[in-house]
């Protein structure tokens, strides 16, 4: 979804403390507790916590996340229950989320105080979208989707367990209950899966049964007579009567995962795999430390502003929030950061003209905000001549220490120096080989995550190579202290380094291998310093130091991140969408981060984990189909059904050609 603006929730507190939405004339809760209802109504009515028990994931979606009383019981409830899943996924969606103010005082005297603050603490800026929140050691997953109903459900991809449907009133909030948004929630329904609410509209239960589901009317205590209860029972089981599958059987059995590579893609992807219950073996060719690539001291993360919100700003927005929120439950001690915020200086527009964009895309300024020469200059501590944009979800962090510490996480195992040189499947194995056709490892699945050489892998299984391009670059740095702030951008980049001292950058050669820092990319990156904020690097060349590290893009400049397309498609196989296309069983890609591996490698790292998983992808529908790497097939399906079709044309006007000519 391109960014929308998001307006927040305008709550009326009635004088009992019940909270109100006067634009939908409704309460958020009856007056007799949201708690007593969300156990009531949501929990009871969809079996819970008797239907999660023993499952390693459960995944519950909730229409309308209002001030998130439903979400504290459920979670309360889980907590509460040793028989709990080992992951709840709560997905819940809400076009007016409410300010933190308001959230803050819906929770004052209720139970449930110290889980209401764990929330607010994470409660994301109104930015449209999805949100990823990760509770409970990333036990307990929060996805917020902020955005209307009927345009972002189509763009997620989860398949629940179990349905909160907690609209306003169907007669006041039509929009919620519509026919086609219960079919979107029926397409969405894992097998088995339950539906529950307190509105029992003869609208809902048509709705229902119109999506797969069996809606049962249950007599009810407090203000409501009767709520509804509902079973996903498609047509066609219906038929065949079969029961749905005894899902409590799925107990969290360890999945096992290779991933090639241990710098921050790999590390990245482990880390979100073993989250997800994966034991993970990492090789990794070199010796001793990972991630020792370019800006080894420190790199910059943040988001970017684009007239049209392309889907290169709208996967930068998703990664920057979630570096930030990442790096936020971080010890700053054993990952140095600085997650408060970065100015990127704008070369070509005014100030107005930045903040009309701003308005025009509906970006809130806890996102991003347009200063003048003088705000950015008092905020970065330097001097700053033309206007910048802040974005809080920004900064810098130091890579190695955040590559350490993903592959420290209980469930990652990394071996160095271990180089693979091939894949070979057997049965439903990968096997990971080395250059002596040893096994290094083997599990049913593998993620590349070791940049260009992911190519030199999949040739070893026959499939044809990624347009992977691969750039030189040399970072600057000096030490001493420094007025810079914060980290900084522009036409290069600088950061002030803890413990004193000064990065900037960092120069571009496509096809140079060289790896010698050069003393005249030294000095084009402490030019580019002193234009982007006047700072001047020592003259003495023996205080410089610096690093030389390559960059890998793809041809649109967007990375890989998702499951390798099948080898061989069977004829008349669709090709046209990413989405639909065959894979090939077990490998995945989580490579070309370009120059913005910080922004995206955490993120995308958890959408190719959730989709070995089969947990909610934390990224839109659209941004997934933007970095799988089934695009390409997509592409190349596309121009040779054009190819095709000239050939065709011409063939026809040759045709054309030669009947005239025999009837002149
Ligand atoms: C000068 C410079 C400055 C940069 N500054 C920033 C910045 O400020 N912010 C930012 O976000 N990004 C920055 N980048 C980009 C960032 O470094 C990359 O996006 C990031 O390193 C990509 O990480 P990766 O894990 O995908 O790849 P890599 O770091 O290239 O890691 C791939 C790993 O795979 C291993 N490997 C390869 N083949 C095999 C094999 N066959 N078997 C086992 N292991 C294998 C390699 O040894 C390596 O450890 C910069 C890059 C450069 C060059
Ligand atoms: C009754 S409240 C939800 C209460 C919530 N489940 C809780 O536990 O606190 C209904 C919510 O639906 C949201 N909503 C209303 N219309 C919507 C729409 N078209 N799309 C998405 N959310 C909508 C409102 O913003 C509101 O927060």
């Amino acid at each position: 979804m391109k960014a929308l603006p998001i307006a927040p929730a305008h709550i009326a507190w009635d004088e009992d403390g019940t909270p109100r939405a006067p634009a939908f004339g409704d309460v958020y809760h009856p007056r007799s507790g949201a708690q007593a209802q969300a156990r009531a109504v949501f929990l009871a009515g969809n079996g819970l916590p008797r239907r999660w028990a023993g499952r390693g994931d459960f995944t519950i979606a909730e229409t309308g996340f209002g001030l998130g009383h439903n979400l504290l019981a459920t979670w309360a409830a889980w907590r509460d229950d040793p028989a709990r899943p080992a992951r709840l996924h709560f997905v819940s969606i809400d076009a007016h989320p409410p300010r933190a103010q308001d959230l803050a005082r819906a929770h004052r005297d209720q139970p449930h105080q110290a889980l209401a603050e764990l929330l607010l603490r994470a409660w994301p800026a109104p930015v449209c979208g999805l949100h990823r929140l990760d509770f409970e050691a990333g036990a307990l997953r929060l996805l917020l989707a902020f955005g209307d109903v009927q345009e972002l459900l189509p763009q997620l991809v989860f398949a629940a367990d179990a349905f909160y449907l907690d609209g306003f009133a169907p007669e006041r909030n039509p929009r919620m209950w519509d026919a086609r948004v219960l079919k979107a929630l029926g397409r969405r329904a894992a097998p088995g899966a339950t539906a529950a609410t307190w509105s029992v509209a003869r609208s809902v239960r048509d709705g229902l049964s119109g999506a797969g589901f069996v809606c049962e009317r249950v007599e009810a205590a407090g203000d409501k007579r009767q709520t509804l209860r509902a079973q996903h029972m498609p047509r066609d089981r219906r038929r065949a009567a079969s029961p749905a599958p005894d899902l409590a059987d799925a107990a969290d059995a360890p999945r096992r995962a290779i991933v090639v590579g241990a710098a921050l893609a790999g590390a990245c992807s482990a880390a979100a795999l073993a989250a997800l219950g994966f034991e993970v073996t990492v090789l990794e060719r070199r010796v001793p430390q990972p991630g020792d690539n370019g800006s080894r001291l420190a790199g910059i993360f943040h988001a970017t502003v684009h007239a049209e919100d392309s889907l290169h700003a709208r996967v930068l927005r998703a990664g920057a929030l979630h570096s930030t929120r990442l790096l936020a439950g971080l010890d700053p001690k054993r990952v140095p950061n600085d997650g408060s915020g970065l100015l990127r200086v704008e070369r070509e527009l005014d100030l107005a003209a930045m903040q009309a964009r701003l308005d025009r895309l509906g970006l809130p300024k806890d996102f991003v905000q347009a200063l003048d020469p003088l705000a950015a200059s008092a905020r970065a501590g330097v001097a700053i001549t033309l206007p910048a944009w802040f974005y809080p979800s920004g900064g810098w962090v130091a890579p190695v220490a955040l590559v350490m510490q993903r592959l420290s996480r209980p469930g990652v195992h990394c071996h160095y120096g271990s180089d693979v040189h091939a894949l070979r499947r057997e049965g439903r194995q990968w096997l990971a080989l080395d250059e002596a056709g040893r096994v290094l490892a083997r599990a049913p699945d593998v993620v590349l995550a070791n940049a260009e050489q992911a190519n030199a892998l999949l040739a070893s299984i026959g499939a044809p190579p990624f347009p992977l391009a691969r750039e030189r670059g040399q970072v600057s740095g000096f030490d001493g202290p420094v007025p810079l702030r914060c980290a900084l951008a522009g036409d290069g980049y600088a950061l002030p380094l803890p413990g004193g001292g000064l990065l900037c950058g960092a120069t571009r050669q496509q096809d140079d291998d060289e790896p010698q820092l050069r003393d005249a990319e030294h000095d084009a990156n402490f030019a580019r310093l002193q234009r982007l904020c006047g700072l001047q690097a020592p003259a003495d060349p023996a205080a410089r130091h610096g690093r030389v590290g390559w960059r890998v893009y793809t041809s649109d400049r967007l990375p890989l991140a998702g499951p390798l397309p099948a080898l061989q498609t069977a004829p008349g196989t669709r090709l046209d969408q990413a989405r639909l296309l065959p894979r090939e069983g077990g490998v995945h890609l989580a490579c070309a981060f370009g120059s913005r591996g910080l922004t995206l490698a955490p993120l995308l790292a958890e959408l190719v984990a959730a989709r070995i998983a089969g947990t909610p992808l934390p990224l839109e529908q659209s941004l997934v189909d933007a970095v799988d790497p089934g695009r390409f097939v997509v592409r190349a399906a596309r121009a040779a059904e054009r190819d095709a079709a000239l050939a065709r044309a011409a063939a026809d006007a040759s045709l054309a050609t030669a009947v005239r000519s025999r009837c002149a």
